[in-house]
């Protein structure tokens, strides 16, 4: 019997992660197939019951549900408890396994597909929501030289460092606080973009040849990307190589097998402008 995958969302016209996986099945020659599911809302758990019960070996989750797979499951990862959410989940016959790869996603896009290594290098991460939660532990496994946390409201910037253990390496600054500091590295993880908000981020902050990455995929050139060109940082990606690097990491853990992720980064990628 084929085996079945999904991702659960509200909406979930949109996801290209049917796209992704059944482009990866294909090529490394897996029989699965793969669907988008739309969950009402308040209707997670039954949904992805039935699912299981039709035969489901997993699931992608997108918004607003990433809380809720994380609840749903009995196992949890060390990066989907950190993250408080999951966006990958494993049926197993003895229970249910969360993952969060959105932070590996990141990383491996930067350093393998960007080509920028995190060593020795100045990083700054900008908001300590459930995206920045993700990224921290993955930014940090790179040994940069240095890792600076920012966030307009600081407690909940405080609290993420407590819960990684990261206080005592990771100093949390205001926004304010970042004039005359320079990295090599910025990160835009808010969801100031959704809004086409800019996070009050001072255009100083790019070093030289310095990478502006913004988490948020498929909008062009954001405020955030739009003050890293004017101040003229080269180097800016938005998160569609995340997207497939996190999407690459789940299929590995279902399926055993890597598959390769260059021609459908190139595919679905959307000109910055
Ligand atoms: P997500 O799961 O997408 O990270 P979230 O948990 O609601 O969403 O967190 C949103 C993050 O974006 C927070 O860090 C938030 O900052 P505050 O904690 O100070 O609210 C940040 N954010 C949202 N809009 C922003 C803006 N216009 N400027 C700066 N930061 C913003």
């Amino acid at each position: 019997m084929t085996d079945r995958y999904a991702v659960v969302g509200n909406p979930i016209h949109h996801s290209k992660s049917p796209l992704i996986h059944s482009g990866f099945a294909r090529d490394t020659e897996q029989d699965m197939s793969y669907e988008a599911l739309e969950a009402p809302l308040g209707e997670f758990d039954g949904r992805v019951d039935a699912f299981r019960k039709a035969g489901g070996r997993g699931i992608n989750i997108t918004a607003p549900f990433k809380l809720d797979a994380y609840d749903y499951a009995t196992h949890r990862s060390e990066s989907a408890r950190l993250a408080r959410a999951s966006n990958c989940l494993k049926f197993e016959r003895d229970g249910v396994y969360a993952e969060n790869f959105d932070g590996v996603g990141l990383v491996n896009d930067i350093v393998r597909n960007l080509g920028v290594s995190f060593a020795g290098k100045r990083v700054l991460l900008l908001g300590a929501g459930g995206a920045a939660r993700g990224a921290l532990l993955p930014f940090l496994s790179q040994n940069p030289a240095a890792l600076t946390l920012v966030n307009r409201t600081l407690e909940k910037a405080h609290a993420l460092l407590r819960d990684a253990d990261a206080a005592e390496i990771v100093p949390v600054c205001g926004y304010r606080e970042l004039n005359g500091q320079c990295f090599d590295i910025v990160v835009n993880a808010t969801s100031a973009s959704l809004r086409e908000e800019l996070p009050p981020v001072p255009a100083t902050v790019f070093g030289e040849d310095a990478l502006a990455y913004e988490l948020v995929y498929g909008k062009g050139l954001t405020p955030f990307l739009r003050l890293a060109r004017n101040a003229g940082v080269r180097r800016i990606a938005d998160g569609v190589g995340m997207l497939v690097e996190q999407a690459a990491e789940a299929f590995f853990w279902w399926r055993g097998v890597r598959p390769e992720t260059g021609a459908i980064i190139t595919a679905l990628r959307m000109p910055l402008v």
